[in-house]
This record gives C-alpha cells, structure tokens and sequence, in this order.
C-alpha cells in the first residue's frame, strides 16, 4: 500500500476510535446524570411521602394517650392559639391540615413549630368523611376541636357525621370563637355566617353527640372594623377612630387565653352540651377607654374621630369579603351591644370565670404593651391610611395583607 495511502487509513482509524471513545464518554456520562437525577428523585419523592404520611404512630407524644385531640384548623388565625395551649397542655395533638400546595408552603414554619411541639400531623380535607371516621378510630380521638374559618363553616358537617359514626368522641368543639350566635342579629354579609353557624350547632344537637361552645367574644387587639385578625396588626398610631359615641363595652380576651380556656373547658363535666361565655369583668372596656388605654402605653394623645353607625353599615353593605363581614359585626359589637345586651339566663349558659375563679385572664394594658414591643422593634412603623369605599369618608389605617378572612 502506497505511503499516503497508508497515512489516510490511519487517520481514518484514529478517527473511528476517538468516536467510539467520545460516544462511549458521552453514554456513561448520560448515564451517571441519569442516575444522579433518579436518586435525586427517589430522594425527594421520600421527603414528600415522609410529609404526607406523618400520621399515625410517628408523634414523639403517641402512646401518652392523655385527652387525645384532633385539631382542625390548627394553621388559622384562632387554630393556632388553640393548638399552641393543647400542646402545651400536655395531649397527644392530632392536627388536621389541608394538601394543599399553597398551605402546604405558606404555613409550613407554622406547621413544622407544631410538629416541634409534639404535633401529630394528618394530611386531607374536613369534607372527607370516611378519612376522618379512620383518623378518629385508629388515633382513639376523645376530643376533636374545629377552628376553620368562615368559608368553611358549612364544611364540618361530614366531621359531624364522621363523630357520630365512630361513637366514641367525648366532646365536640365547633368552629364558634366569637358571640353566642343564637343571641346575636348582625346585618348581611355577617348574618349568613351566622345562620350557618346556627345550623352546624342544630345538626350537633340533633345527633347528640358531646358538645360544647365557645363564646369568648373579641380577641384582645384593636377592633378594626376592616380586619378579621386584628391580633396580626398593632393599634394605630396616626388617628383613632370610635364607634358611635365610643361608650358601648366590649370583652376583649388574649389568644392565649383563648386557647388556655377553651382548654379547660373541653374536657370539664360541667360544661357538657353547654355555651361557655369569656367574660372577664376587668377586659370589659368601650373605645373611649380602650382609645385612652393605647395612649397611655405609647405615651402620646393621638387624634379621634368618629366612625358612625350609618359608615359602618354602608362598609357592610358593600359585601366586600371579608372586610363587610366584619364591618357587619363591628355595628353588632358597638352600636347593637351583643355582648353585653344579654343575661346568662339560660340552663345552658356558663361564665368561664365562675368555672375557674383562680385562674387569672391577662389584662388588656399586658396584651397591648406587647404590641408596643413589637413596634418599637420594627424599623418601620408608619402607617398610610386609605380610604374605604368611594364615598362614605372613611379613612382607615393600611392593615397587614393577607390578615383578613373571617371574624367572630
Ligand atoms: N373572636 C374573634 O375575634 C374571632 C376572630 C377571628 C375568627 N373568629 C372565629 O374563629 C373561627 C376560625 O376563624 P379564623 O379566622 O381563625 O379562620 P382562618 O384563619 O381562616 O383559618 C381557618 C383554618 O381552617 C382550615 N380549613 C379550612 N377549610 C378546611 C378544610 N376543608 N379541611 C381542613 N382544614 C380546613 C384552614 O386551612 P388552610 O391553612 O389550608 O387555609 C385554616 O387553617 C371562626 O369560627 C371565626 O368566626 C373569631
């Protein structure tokens, strides 16, 4: 074979080789990402089914036994002060959350401070029947707590089903946290609420399972008429505004009490099938004093205006949900008098405080001094006001996005 043609072949193999060389490369490099990614995935779909199937039998307080209690609602605004005191409290605390992406990572530092703390968590929906009756009966539940939001009332009547047919729940606590809704007439948006709340109470009784209602009245933050978790925003600082003549009083309890109440009362003999009111004499207060109570804890006199029943009742109107909702129960709180318009003259009626006399109710001067804390160590305490509506004139301080959904 001539030279150059020698040459070529050669070439030609080198050219052969450092292909099968490059594809053979290539393949096991393919390969390996391949299986990086396979483990990666396998990996993750791991920590997904770690997350999903936390239920039964991984909560470092599973075979304590004591008042075992399934929460739902535990993420909420008034959920989470209940779940924090039956935490604390001691009991095997299941908490049912919902698999929903946007819950599932907006509340998952909340969540995962509960699982902290002991917390059980249950993965599904208050409107699956035969998961709860199998939630129920495998965890021994002896106390089932719901805190789900307006939106939702409606939702608890497969739980009520699901109580009923396990048959071994010693008391039912229904998504109530607010006035005693047979007693009390709010305007629309808020009466549909109520009346929804009325009729979960009647389906309760009519299957005669274990209840009891929790009435413990305002939360103690600054009433906004605008805002559903008023305890999520500090009370103003630019102008104040009064509710009619201001001198109409209200019960404002701390969320802390909330839950620690709620959880003595759950599993008290006494409070069998009946209302339990929050009604601390010494966090009764109107708005003037509450008005002249914030001003004394920042130290400076701040601007009042008035705020009257017609503004309140054009903000309801507008059905603006939540906000007119809440609107709705400002008017029945301050100008209508439902916490106070009553006696508790029914055989059903109880008053915490005569339940647990020495049990003292953290002042309202402590809750708002805690407020202050939290101002002074944010850097910007500004608040800009906005108008509500287009023509009614009332200004409003801007409140936390996101902090609005439903009230008592
Ligand atoms: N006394 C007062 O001043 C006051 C103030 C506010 C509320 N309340 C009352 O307290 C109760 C709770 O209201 P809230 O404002 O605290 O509610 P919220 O903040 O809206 O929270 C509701 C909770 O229920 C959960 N939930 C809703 N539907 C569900 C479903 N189908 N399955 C499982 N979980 C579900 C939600 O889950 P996600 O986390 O997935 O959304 C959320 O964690 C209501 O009866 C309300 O009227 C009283």
């Amino acid at each position: 074979m001539p030279a150059a043609n020698v040459s070529l072949f050669n070439i030609h193999l080198l050219g052969i080789v450092a292909n099968v060389v490059w594809s053979t490369f290539l393949q096991s490099w393919l390969r390996a990402l391949s299986f990086r990614r396979s483990i990666k995935k396998k990996k993750k779909e791991r920590e997904k089914k770690k997350i999903m199937t936390n239920m039964v039998g991984q909560s470092p307080q599973n075979g304590k036994g004591a008042g075992r209690t399934l929460i739902i609602g535990s993420n909420g605004f008034i959920g989470r002060f209940i779940t924090e005191a039956c935490l604390l409290s001691g009991r095997s605390t299941y908490l049912l959350n919902r698999c929903r992406s946007s819950s599932l990572i907006s509340k998952a530092p909340i969540t995962k401070s509960f699982q902290d703390m002991g917390a059980t968590i249950v993965y599904g929906s208050i409107k699956d029947q035969d998961l709860l009756e199998k939630v129920i009966r495998e965890n021994k539940i002896e106390f089932v707590i719901s805190a789900v939001g307006g939106e939702g009332i409606m939702d608890q009547i497969p739980l009520i089903r699901a109580i009923k047919a396990v048959g071994t729940v010693k008391r039912f606590l229904p998504s109530e946290f607010g006035h005693d809704i047979d007693r009390s007439d709010p305007v629309e948006p808020g009466l549909t609420m109520y009346k929804e709340k009325r009729q979960v109470r009647r389906f309760v009784e009519e299957t005669g399972i274990p209840y009891t209602y929790i009435c413990c009245n305002s939360v103690a933050a600054w009433p906004y008429y605008n805002n559903t978790h008023p305890a999520d925003v500090h009370p103003p600082l630019d102008e104040i505004q009064i509710y009619g003549d201001g001198t109409v009083k209200a019960y404002f309890v701390a969320g802390s009490d909330i839950g620690k109440f709620t959880m003595k009362a759950m599993d008290d003999d006494r409070t069998l099938n009946k209302t339990v009111h929050f009604r601390p004499p010494k966090n009764l207060l109107n708005m003037n004093e509450l008005a002249s109570l914030w001003e004394d804890t920042i130290g400076s006199r701040l601007p009042r205006v008035t705020v009257t029943e017609d503004d309140l009742l054009d903000a309801a109107k507008e059905m603006r949900i939540p906000e007119s909702i809440v609107a709705a129960f400002t008017h029945e709180i301050f100008i209508k008098r439902c916490q106070i318009n009553f006696s508790m003259d029914k055989p059903t009626d109880i008053d915490v405080c005569s339940l647990y006399p020495d049990l003292p109710f953290r002042p309202l001067d402590e809750c708002f001094k805690d407020f202050l804390t939290k101002i002074v160590g944010t850097p910007k305490i500004v608040t800009s006001t906005k108008p509500v509506g287009s023509n009614n004139g009332i200004m409003v301080p801007s409140v936390k996005e996101g902090a609005l959904i439903m009230t008592a």
